[in-house]
């Protein structure tokens, strides 16, 4: 089952994707792993949680993490690059996992990095060192039957940290404006850079067909568009539209098509 992160530019709809998406799974009975990756938390409070500081996070078991991959404090974590490190897994839960994952609903559970904790703004450690344990754990995760989708920070930065080096996909929120449009540009460029599999989705789409600007720069990526749907505001899966529910679904569909022929053609490279 896919690891895929949702990226783009701030205020695209990374949230509501990320969101949407989850539901959308759960709802036709797929079990999937959240991971609220973002500084503003927005996933956890899409999905009805709320932060406090007793809420289990990757932030807090950072220490923890160091001890599995056996990286002393101070070692840097490309230090891992080389090493074989220990498997993580998804039903069945490895320790590390079963501490951080948080049921939310039926088929959902969440976990959260922690990033806008408020220890977190405070620390003297870089955002790139606070995540760094995400990169690891999504790289050595074997995530079985449960779809994970990844709620991300805005931009390119992450990426560029290579964050999704264990992601089948990334996914890029784009609307139908320049600066979103060109954030696109950035991160397909460092994605195609470093191989990951990138895609599109067209959010706000309220014309019946792809504006031009759009489809020049994000073309055959594209793989479905979410329409404006008030009811996005409810976060009641049964309130949305119903267009916007089978726009989801077809959204998962051709994600899960494409990913499988791009996987198809590296295999049938490497072999031939
Ligand atoms: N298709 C949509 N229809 C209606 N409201 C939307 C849609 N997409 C996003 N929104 C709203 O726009 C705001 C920003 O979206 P959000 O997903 O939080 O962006 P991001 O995570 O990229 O910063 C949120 O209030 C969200 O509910
Ligand atoms: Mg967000």
């Amino acid at each position: 089952m896919l690891k895929v992160a949702v990226v783009g530019k701030g205020g695209s709809g990374k949230s509501t994707l990320s969101w949407l998406l989850i539901q959308a799974l759960a709802h036709r009975d797929q079990s999937v792993l959240g991971i609220d990756a973002d500084f503003n938390m927005n996933l956890l409070t899409n999905l009805g949680l709320n932060y406090g500081p007793d809420l289990p996070t990757i932030h807090h078991a950072h220490g923890e993490f160091r001890q599995i991959v056996d990286l002393p404090v101070g070692t840097p974590w490309s230090k891992l690059q080389d090493r074989s490190l220990p498997q993580f897994s998804l039903n069945p839960d490895d320790d590390y996992t079963a501490q951080l994952a948080i049921d939310v609903a039926k088929n959902i559970r969440l976990m959260v990095v922690g990033l806008g904790d408020e220890d977190v703004l405070d620390s003297p450690l870089c955002g790139h060192g606070h995540i760094a344990p995400l990169k690891w754990y999504l790289s050595n995760l074997d995530n079985h039957n449960t779809a994970v989708i990844i709620d991300s920070v805005a931009g390119t930065d992450m990426v560029n940290y290579n964050l999704y080096q264990g992601c089948d996909a990334i996914v890029c929120v784009v609307e139908n404006h320049r600066n979103s449009i060109r954030v696109f540009q950035q991160i397909q460029q460092v994605a195609d850079r470093l191989g990951t599999p990138f895609y599109g989705v067209w959010n706000r789409a309220n014309e019946a067909a792809i504006p031009t600007a759009l489809s020049e720069v994000c073309g055959d990526r594209l793989l479905g568009q979410i329409p404006v749907d008030p009811e996005i505001e409810s976060f009641d899966y049964q309130l949305l539209d119903p267009q916007t529910q089978r726009q989801t679904a077809l959204i998962w569909e051709a994600l899960v098509a494409r990913t499988t022929t791009s996987r198809s053609r590296s295999l049938a490279q490497a072999v031939g």
